[in-house]
């Protein structure tokens, strides 16, 4: 079976590429994709900011959905002819990819496929930052910052659907609206006066038990300020910087935990992991429509490079998909 895959050959340049697909080994499954998401991973590993684990595909694309077309000897969750959706480790941005069956996740009728490679990272993110090393319990409040982005805009969806109360932020007076149509209690402008004081004026200072942190940087105090005591502290993006200076004696004076994670490094058996727990408790609320993922558009596999740019200019809301369907 022929294979379509993008080659990124200079961090400007993007060749669509072809070759011959090997079929499944035992629990892997070969799906013909239909669609794949846009990450700020694929955006940095492009520019050679972010290099692939060793035992990853060189070819860019993290999630992807489409129709089994192949199985290994030993699948059982699924059959050839299934609509899925899947994280992939790598290879997404291809009419073809390889994955494992403990991640995918069948894809029934009403959902696209659009809506599936809509999914999986975000899925995976929220649910192993917030609920597994945040450990966000029922009726706590979540600070899920950015809200408009691929993650943030169904992290709070995530957080609500869990029965804890989501907070966030957002980069204007008009995402901040559209943010908090998505099921946030309150929302701060984070490109408008302090941070703290906003969530501090709207009566949640301290009042916030688990924070999941895009950017870093300089969001990295005001984190452990507005933190209540027992607080967690997720950290899993610097889009505001890696350095960060801190009040060390707010950790302990609050006894906050400050931690963080990234999913490309989390190995195979946590990943399943994860699928298992979404299946159980995110799955059914996705299914039910009350987890919807936020598409903002879809750019044909070929124009990858504009859909990089729209992301880069950051004036998207939500996530950005490839179809990939190569003719
Ligand atoms: N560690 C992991 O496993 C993992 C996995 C997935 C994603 N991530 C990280 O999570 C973040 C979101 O990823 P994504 O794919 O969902 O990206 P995305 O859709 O492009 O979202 C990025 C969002 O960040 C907000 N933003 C931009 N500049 C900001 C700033 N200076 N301060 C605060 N917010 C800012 C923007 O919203 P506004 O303009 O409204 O502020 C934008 O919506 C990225 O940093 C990504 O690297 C990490």
């Amino acid at each position: 079976m022929q294979r379509h895959y993008i080659e990124f050959t200079t961090p400007d340049t993007a060749i669509m590429m072809a070759d011959t697909v090997s079929m499944p080994a035992n629990n892997e499954v070969l799906i013909s994709v239909h669609h794949a998401g846009v990450n700020r991973a694929d955006l940095l590993q492009r520019l050679g900011l972010y290099p692939p684990p060793a035992d990853a595909s060189p070819i860019p694309g993290l999630e992807i959905a489409g129709e089994v077309v192949a199985i290994g000897e030993d699948v059982t969750y699924c059959s050839v002819g299934d609509r899925v959706c899947a994280l992939a480790h790598g290879g997404g941005y291809a009419s073809t990819a390889m994955v494992r069956e403990d991640h995918c996740l069948l894809l029934p009728e009403p959902l696209s496929s659009e809506q599936g490679a809509a999914l999986p990272e975000a899925l995976l993110t929220v649910w192993y930052n917030v609920f597994e090393r945040g450990m966000l319990a029922h009726n706590e409040t979540a600070l899920i910052h950015g809200g408009s982005s691929g993650i943030g805009s169904l992290g709070i969806q995530m957080v609500r659907a869990m029965g804890a109360n989501a907070l966030s932020t957002a980069g204007s007076e008009e995402r901040c609206a559209a943010v908090t149509k998505l099921g946030a209690d309150f929302v701060a402008n984070h490109r408008e006066g302090n941070l703290f004081e906003q969530f501090k004026a709207a009566g949640y200072a301290e009042q916030i038990n688990v924070i999941l942190d895009i950017a870093g940087g300089d969001l990295m105090q005001a984190n452990l300020d507005l933190a209540a005591p027992d607080g967690r502290i997720v950290c899993i993006g610097v889009m505001r910087g890696m350095q960060s200076e801190i009040n060390i004696a707010t950790l302990f004076m609050k006894r906050l935990t400050l931690t963080g994670s990234t999913l490309r490094r989390l190995d195979t058996a946590s990943r399943a992991a994860c699928f298992q727990a979404i299946r159980e408790h995110i799955w059914p609320e996705v299914l039910a429509g009350n987890i919807a993922p936020v598409i903002d558009s879809t750019f044909p596999l070929a124009d990858v490079l504009a859909a990089h740019e729209y992301m880069r200019s950051g004036h998207h809301f939500g996530k950005l998909l490839l179809d990939c369907q190569v003719s």
